[in-house]
């Protein structure tokens, strides 16, 4: 009989495959020596000695193969009042996939006065077009409203489910405890994540006034009026608040011993306290602060750095698993003009610094090279983790047949120099200049594409997808 049915012309839909062969394959489970195969996007296969046609494939003996690294804690194209962070989605997503990193969150932020949605909608404008690598974003509530409450679900809703708030920098974004404490319960209630910068910014904000009231300008004083017993003494508060209403809790940038003992002891009740520390917090010290000529303003960001003990009580939290991530906190703003801003006044140079690009070098070069981190636990910091946290797991995070192709290969012999004439960040510098590190990327893939190759970007912008998150 004959048919009426319209014939549609047939379309196939060719998938590109990738065979990545004799690397060993590294996971926050185990190390295996294996073959990964890539087909379209995804991973399809991983045996030993697979032996099948592709349309590529890539020797990675000797080499470490491992899930593309997620950065939880950037500020990109960020906003601070008249200045505005040195990387915007491009150059700080390239940045990122040269550094082995294909997943970002992002901290997305509504104005005073704006509702989230409004703030959600301009962080789309500033990634469409431009990412280069995965990202979803964060919320960052700038302000407690009437408003707050009903927008949380219309994020969660939009795929956006974990929330900033700040104890700190006052008249600008801290909030008061009861608005936490509301937060954390409404967050919870809608089964997201609220991430808390915790420092004390009352009492932070009467050492910089006594500082510059004795004529104590000088960057040093940044981290002098920022004492750590005031990180520890609000995360002990906000783990309090948690505690009361039953909700999880992620703190972001520890960097303090005096953070670490408040997160132990909850971790040793019981309570689903989260915690994340950065590079700059395990490997620098606020030494930094007295660099001459001004040069220690390269260094201000908040938390500052701490004392060598800090850095020691980090490296063991995160070894006992008190500390389940590293993300990098980038915020880069140039030295020349926007640092410089501060140059009579520690209290008026731009928070923050650039990072995206070395988190993997540093973590693995600083932990696994010293024998402190395996290359399992490793991996769990820089990629499973975050994304089991964040709700992108196993889609990310992990080498696995069915997963998002998204990996790194490193040489684990190659050295590489740090320098901010060929790093890919816009930052006009590096807070790690000159120093040697093994663990840069010799390849880094996202869903089955190559986005760098040794060192070199050859991805494309805006071939970054937007992640929306579920919880
Ligand atoms: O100094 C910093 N960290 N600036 C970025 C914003 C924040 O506090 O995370
Ligand atoms: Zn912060
Ligand atoms: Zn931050």
């Amino acid at each position: 009989m004959p048919s009426h049915r319209t014939r549609l012309p047939q379309t196939t839909i060719i998938m590109t495959t990738t065979l990545i062969k004799h690397g060993t394959l590294i996971t926050a489970a185990e190390c295996i020596e294996a073959d990964l195969l890539i087909e379209g996007e995804q991973i399809r296969l991983i045996g030993r000695q697979l032996e099948m046609a592709a349309d590529e494939i890539v020797d990675a003996a000797g080499k470490y193969v491992l899930p593309g690294g997620i950065d939880v804690h950037t500020h990109l194209d960020m906003p601070l009042g008249n200045l505005r962070a040195a990387d915007d989605f491009e150059s700080g997503t390239m940045a990122a996939a040269c550094g082995g990193t294909t997943t970002i969150i992002d901290y997305a932020a509504h104005a005073h006065g704006e509702r989230m949605e409004q703030g959600l909608t301009n962080w789309f404008r500033k990634a469409d077009g431009k990412a280069v690598v995965d990202y979803g974003f964060h919320l960052t509530l700038s302000e407690f409203t009437a408003h707050t409450l009903p927008d949380m679900a219309r994020m969660v809703a939009a795929g956006v489910t974990s929330f900033k708030v700040f104890t700190a920098y006052p008249g600008r974004l801290m909030l008061d405890d009861g608005a936490i404490l509301k937060v954390l319960r409404r967050a919870e209630e809608l089964g997201g994540l609220v991430c808390v910068h915790a420092e004390n910014g009352a009492a932070i904000q009467t050492l910089i006034e006594d500082a510059l009231a004795a004529g104590q300008t000088a960057p040093r004083y940044h981290a002098l009026t920022r004492p750590a017993d005031l990180e520890g003494e609000a995360v002990h508060r906000v783990i309090t608040l948690a505690k009361l209403v039953g909700a999880h809790l992620y703190l972001v940038h520890v960097s303090s011993a005096a953070a670490v003992r408040q997160i132990m002891t909850a971790r040793q009740e019981g309570l689903p306290v989260l915690a994340e520390t950065c590079p700059q917090y395990l490997l620098l010290s606020a030494d930094e602060y007295d660099l001459p000529e001004f040069l220690g303003a390269k260094y201000v960001m908040s938390p500052p750095l701490r004392a060598q003990a800090d850095q020691e009580a980090l490296w063991r939290a995160m070894q006992g698993r008190m500390i389940q991530v590293v993300g990098t906190d980038h915020c880069p703003f140039n030295f020349n003009g926007q640092k410089t801003l501060g140059r009579d006044d520690f209290s008026k140079i731009p928070n923050g610094g650039p990072g995206i690009e070395t988190r993997l070098s540093l973590l693995y070069t600083g932990g696994v090279c010293t024998g402190r981190l395996a290359l399992t636990h490793f991996v769990d910091l820089i990629a499973t983790a975050p994304a089991k946290l964040f709700g992108l797991y196993p889609q990310k995070g992990t080498l696995a047949p069915g997963s998002d192709a998204d990996l790194v290969i490193i040489d684990p012999e190659t050295e590489t120099l740090i320098s901010a004439i060929t790093h890919h960040s816009r930052a006009d510098y590096s807070l790690y200049e000159g120093m040697r590190v093994k663990g840069m990327p010799e390849l880094v893939m996202l869903r089955g594409q190559i986005i760098a190759k040794n060192g070199e970007f050859c991805g494309t912008p805006g071939y970054g997808r937007f992640l929306k998150r579920v919880v």
